[in-house]
């Protein structure tokens, strides 16, 4: 199974590069899976599909989910209530629940439920040749593509921290103190226990993250702003090991006959379009043009793949 995650500022054309990608892809023969995990779902629209619900046959070999962000959340934090009441059971005197409210609320939830829907979903899809992630706002989506590196150095330091417990709490008991029910050694400590399999879930993600089969597209459109964000999403992406692909220059205007007003706007475009061409040297660049119609529905996705079909072939060949 391979995965595509689409990356880009707000609006460039993440979400329509992800279903015409998909689209292109299920024409090849593949079966192919296109999740949007961004709260403010469009996939459904930009395929015209009417009928609501979080998963959806389009096509044969063509699926969509949209996750439904708020569930998410709730699940996860079940999840998460569920492990705490667990391991810390000989502090059945805290009211846990109480932690598990402000928790709910704490900065980054999102991110980390997002982050095991990801996980979820990848490990429930395996039978999928192709799952392609539609992702939120730059911002958002490296912050969730993050966290897995970032936890995965925070947890070998809090087992540092709990193997010196551990440690402190063997000696008192090897000179005779009473240390009473609490476990003295790794083996038997469920706080090590939940702390390793933490990292087992981290290195899963860290591993499929980076794998040679993950590969991330940035969208952007040939306009300042855009481009700088695509180009940290770029740093970003690399530092972690990610492999970034190719990039998918969206909405570029053609004119027939030049327009006096959009003059500097063409101007930009213009120097955008060599500044993506020295920053992305050696990915695959794909064009498309800004559409007299939005490109929705199949067929409307259909000829916007034929704009990026030399990164489709691209993805095909790596
Ligand atoms: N080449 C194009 N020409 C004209 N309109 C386009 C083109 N590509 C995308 N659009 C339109 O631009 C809008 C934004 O596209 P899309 O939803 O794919 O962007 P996005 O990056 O996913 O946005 P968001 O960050 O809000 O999720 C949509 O209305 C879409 O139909
Ligand atoms: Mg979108």
């Amino acid at each position: 199974m391979r995965i595509i995650i689409t990356v880009g500022k707000g609006g460039v054309g993440k979400t329509t590069t992800a279903a015409s990608l998909g689209l292109a892809l299920r024409d090849r023969g593949y079966s192919v899976l296109v999740v949007s995990l961004d709260p403010a779902h469009n996939l459904g629209d930009v395929l015209n599909f009417k009928s609501r619900s979080s998963r959806m046959k389009i096509l044969d070999n063509y699926e969509i989910i949209e996750v439904d962000v708020d569930e998410a959340v709730k699940k996860y934090l079940d999840e998460v209530s569920l492990m705490i009441k667990s391991t810390f059971k000989h502090l059945s005197v805290l009211n846990i629940d109480k932690y598990i409210d402000i928790l709910s609320n704490a900065p980054g939830v999102e991110e980390h439920a997002l982050m095991s829907e990801f996980k979820r979903i990848i490990q429930e899809n395996d039978n999928k040749e192709f799952i392609i992630f539609d992702m939120p706002p730059t911002g958002l989506s490296l912050r969730i593509i993050s966290l897995p590196f970032i936890h995965r150095s925070w947890l070998v330091e809090l087992k540092k921290l709990r193997k010196a417990i551990l440690d402190r709490r063997r000696m008192l008991k090897n000179i005779g103190e009473d240390v009473g029910e609490i476990p003295v050694d790794e083996s038997s400590d469920p706080v090590m226990r939940e702390l390793d399999n933490m990292l087992k879930e981290c290195d899963f993600l860290v591993k499929k993250l980076t794998s040679r089969d993950t590969v991330c597209i940035l969208v952007l459109a040939p306009e300042t702003l855009p481009l700088l964000e695509a180009e940290r999403a770029l740093r970003k992406l690399t530092s972690l090991g990610i492999s970034v692909k190719g990039c998918v220059v969206n909405k570029v205007l053609r004119l027939r006959e030049p327009i006096p007003e959009l003059k500097s706007k063409i101007e930009e475009q213009e120097r955008c379009l060599s500044e993506i061409r020295r920053t992305f040297k050696g990915m695959t660049i794909v064009e498309v043009p800004f559409l007299e119609q939005e490109p929705r529905g199949v067929d409307a996705l259909r000829r916007y793949a034929n704009y990026i079909d030399s990164l489709v072939e691209s993805i095909l060949r790596s």
